[in-house]
């Protein structure tokens, strides 16, 4: 099928939310994409940070071919090896105590949200609040996008949820002022992807876990994008002077396959009791094998420090080309400003031309996301073609 012949089938069938680049991609291995031409592409997007370990990881692959062989599901009612293991494996990797294990960022995102709510109500408060950033991103459900304040809007899509508070993501001051006595949690994604990668500083985070300690309240943080190896620890909070309450979890966690999570610290393990939650897929056995492969493929310190390396090699890179203004990012989480003249679109679409897939976050901003497991050339060659899409 053509792209002409999908566009008139969108057209005709998919509802409009999507902005789409004209081409398709059959085929990925590695740090690779091929289009049905047989035109390669260098991977700088991973799929919005899904395929962290490249595309078609043969171990990943492997696990999610033996599991659908065997059974795809048999529902939350019964036991499900894989789940449990996926639960402990996360567990264990991080903050210490329980987890929920569902489809999507979002659901992640909802999850915590009513548990920071249950756990609020349990101390006594009545009408709770979840203290939010500017700029940062959580979702598209109700809850999530009520915690998104760029996109929380009541005129198109309201009633929106009530109990969230919105303060500038630079301000330490409005930040304190924000949480008080009926403060549930506070819910910060500790890099803001979606803002073009922003990092938060340290002075709001620990503004914010000091805050949370006064009050009783939770403090989340939305591991969705800059999880799982991005920044070059298995979870952004390892290089962050503070340590959160509950981590959400998804994208590169399931490997390519739907899976998020939330992970709670010991003391949160049991705010839950049975039928306050659950998800009909949530910890199926085909995504929880490839979560666990996943996670035991980037749980690892070679990796990791290669993240780190290679992040600085490609800043450093970024830094060098004449009309990027600022480059931003942690590990292989990288944006960059570019001067205000270039269309930041028209460069993407320039580097995709040249075989460089990476995307626009925002006017005048491109992000890059490459798989983790790159290698020095694939960086020179992504700097190449993007010093010819601006040229
Ligand atoms: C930080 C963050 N939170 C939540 C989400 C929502 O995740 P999903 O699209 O899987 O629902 C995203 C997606 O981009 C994200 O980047």
């Amino acid at each position: 099928m053509t792209i002409e012949e999908m566009r008139r089938l969108e057209r005709r069938y998919a509802v409009p939310v999507y902005v789409r680049s004209p081409i398709e991609f059959v085929r990925g291995e590695g740090t690779r994409l091929w289009d049905p031409e047989g035109h390669e592409y260098l991977d700088f997007f991973a799929g919005l940070s899904v395929h962290n370990l490249g595309h078609c990881h043969p171990r990943i692959v492997a696990a999610i071919r033996e599991q659908a062989g065997l059974l795809a599901g048999s529902s939350n009612l019964f036991y499900s090896e894989p789940a449990m293991r996926l639960c402990e494996r996360l567990s264990v990797s991080s903050l210490g105590g329980k987890v929920f294990l569902c489809n999507t960022g979002t659901e992640a995102v909802e999850c915590a949200i009513k548990l920071a709510r249950k756990h609020a109500h349990r101390r006594g408060i009545e009408s709770p609040e979840i203290v939010t950033l500017d700029g940062g991103f959580h979702g598209r459900t109700l809850g999530a996008l009520a915690a998104t304040p760029r996109l929380a809007r009541d005129d198109l899509f309201g009633p929106l949820p009530d109990g969230f508070v919105a303060v500038p993501r630079d301000d330490p001051e409005a930040l304190r002022a924000a949480i008080g006595p009926r403060t549930a949690a506070v819910m910060i994604e500790p890099i803001q992807g979606e803002a073009g990668i922003v990092l938060i500083a340290d002075e709001i985070l620990i503004g914010a876990r000091e805050a949370c300690e006064q009050h009783g309240a939770v403090l989340i943080f939305d591991e969705i994008q800059a999880g799982m190896g991005r920044t070059g620890s298995l979870w952004a909070y390892e290089q962050a002077p503070v340590r959160p309450d509950v981590i959400t979890a998804a994208k590169a966690l399931g490997g390519g396959l739907p899976v998020g999570a939330v992970v709670t610290a010991p003391e949160l393990g049991d705010v839950f009791e049975p039928g306050d939650h659950g998800s009909t897929f949530g910890g199926g056995p085909i995504a929880a094998r490839a979560a666990i492969e996943t996670l035991e493929l980037i749980d690892d310190p070679v990796l990791l420090g290669r993240v780190r390396e290679l992040g600085e090699r490609f800043r450093l890179g970024l830094e060098a080309l004449e009309p990027v203004t600022e480059v931003r990012g942690r590990g292989l989480m990288v944006g960059v400003s570019l001067v205000p003249e270039l269309d930041a679109a028209a460069i993407r679409d320039r580097a995709l031309a040249l075989g460089l897939v990476c995307n626009v976050p925002g006017r005048s901003m491109l992000r890059f996301l490459p798989p983790l497991t790159i290698a020095e050339a694939d960086i020179d060659e992504a700097l190449d073609k993007l010093r010819r899409a601006l040229a």
